[in-house]
């Protein structure tokens, strides 16, 4: 049997982490036999290799394998293409075609993003899976395969299952073993030995001198999410190669090519593919969210100011440069309001009184409720938007959802789970 060193070098994988060789022990262990495999693990952590391996050192290397991308294809066309077509079955339908699966008849398909396919490919697919039978669409001539299946999703199955997007029985016929690739944040060692890796492999592609973190970048890139995983180190380390002409790459450089927004935010984890446009419209809600935040920080700072003070004119005077940052430049014209500015009064429900405050306690007092408002959860704030939006917009969904950035589809899910 092939060492994992030996085939970590065939395959060109690199990295030492103990989870990453373990996964390529097991894809060896199991390559020799027809166990279906599933490969789990976040988008960009290498999992189209381990199917290539388990063909490779199988006895149906020197057969097809054919990699389908089930989440690429259209839905009306993914059972055309996995079974085959007979002629005249469908409109377009000119010629009898055969699918995948009798063309890789003693090999192996590997079905990337399997949580994608449609209920209906899935019958096809646990049958075909279970007996080696399948119908061409527009037949009813039951064919045999033989075929062994690895397939690999970056989502949730059981989520997607318990949605009932995808079916169970599937789900364990499919997944007899798991192996699941590490995110690359939690292979810390390995990260600055794949920046090298690309790093040399960027030098000789564009003919430049190999660039070199600095110790202080390296532990910078060792700290950083990668929520894009290898896939994401790689452009960033081809970026680099390309744009900077200083070839040692300080902290700072660094760090200029990293996404920073959504850092210091909660991790969004990806559950199902059906999610993952969510995850990704969650990721601007909740930067929204926080520059809500941050403005409401700075108004209440104006306020505390203002109840300090209280002569408008000098608050107005000495905080120009944060009544600029809340309002933009041209929205508010302070010679045109009277004593009292809008954006200077206190909201109702946080004032409950008219009368000045100008106790030291009050002052604790309002503070202390401004602090309690903004402990409200992102779960409350989402749907305030939500309901904001739709309000403005006489509940037309299409509107509230291009005004919130997310879809029309995300936003009818929201509505239906807030029961709005
Ligand atoms: N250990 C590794 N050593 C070198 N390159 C790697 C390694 N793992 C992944 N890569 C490279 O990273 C890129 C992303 O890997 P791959 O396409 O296999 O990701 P994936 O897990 O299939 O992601 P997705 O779920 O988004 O399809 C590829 O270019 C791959 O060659
Ligand atoms: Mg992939």
């Amino acid at each position: 049997m092939e060492s994992v060193q030996a085939i970590k070098q065939r395959f060109g994988i690199i990295g030492n982490d103990p989870k990453l060789n373990r996964a390529i022990e097991k894809a060896i262990q199991v390559a020799p036999t027809d166990i279906s495999v599933l490969v789990t693990g976040e988008s960009g952590v290498g999992k189209e290799s381990i199917p290539k391996i388990i063909h490779q050192l199988s006895h149906r290397k020197h057969n097809k394998y054919i990699a389908v991308n089930c989440g690429a294809i259209p839905e009306g066309t993914i059972d055309s293409e996995l079974f085959g077509h007979e002629k005249g079955s469908f409109t377009g339908a000119t010629q009898t075609r055969s699918g995948y699966f009798e063309e890789a008849d003693g090999g192996t398909i590997f079905l990337d993003e399997v949580g994608e396919l449609p209920l209906t490919t899935q019958v096809r697919l646990l049958r075909v899976l279970e007996n080696g039978e399948f119908l061409k669409v527009g037949s009813s001539k039951v064919q045999k395969t033989n075929v062994r299946i690895v397939a690999a999703t970056n989502v949730n199955m059981f989520e997607a299952i318990e949605k009932e997007k995808f079916r169970e029985d599937l789900f364990y016929r499919l997944s007899t073993v798991d192996i699941h690739l590490p995110p690359l944040r939690d292979r810390q060692e390995d990260i600055h030995l794949l920046f090298r890796k690309f790093a040399s492999d960027f030098a000789i592609k564009y003919k430049m001198p190999t660039i070199k973190l600095t110790d202080e970048a390296v532990i910078i890139l060792q700290n950083h999410r990668w929520g894009g995983n290898i896939r994401q180190l790689r452009n960033v380390a081809e970026q680099l190669s390309v744009l900077e002409q200083n070839r040692t790459i300080s902290a700072d450089t660094l760090k200029s090519y990293l996404p920073t927004a959504g850092n210091n935010l909660p991790a969004v984890i990806k559950t199902s593919k059906s999610d993952s446009d969510f995850s990704s419209e969650r990721e601007i809600l909740y930067k929204v969210l926080f520059d809500m935040k941050s403005d409401l920080n700075d108004l209440k700072k104006l306020t505390l100011e203002l109840m300090k003070n209280g002569n408008t004119k000098d608050v107005e005077k000495n905080n120009q440069g944060l009544i600029q940052k809340i309002y933009g430049d041209d929205d508010v014209d302070y010679e045109d309001t009277n004593d009292e500015p809008e954006l200077l009064s206190i909201p109702e429900q946080t004032a409950h009184t008219n009368e000045p405050l100008n106790t030291p306690q009050d002052k604790y007092h309002f503070a202390e409720e401004i602090e309690e408002e903004e402990t409200l959860s992102l779960h409350d704030k989402e749907l305030e938007l939500i309901k904001k939006s739709l309000e403005r917009h006489d509940g037309k969904r299409k509107l509230a959802a291009a005004e919130l950035g997310i879809s029309e589809r995300t936003l009818y899910r929201k509505i239906k789970q807030y029961d709005l």
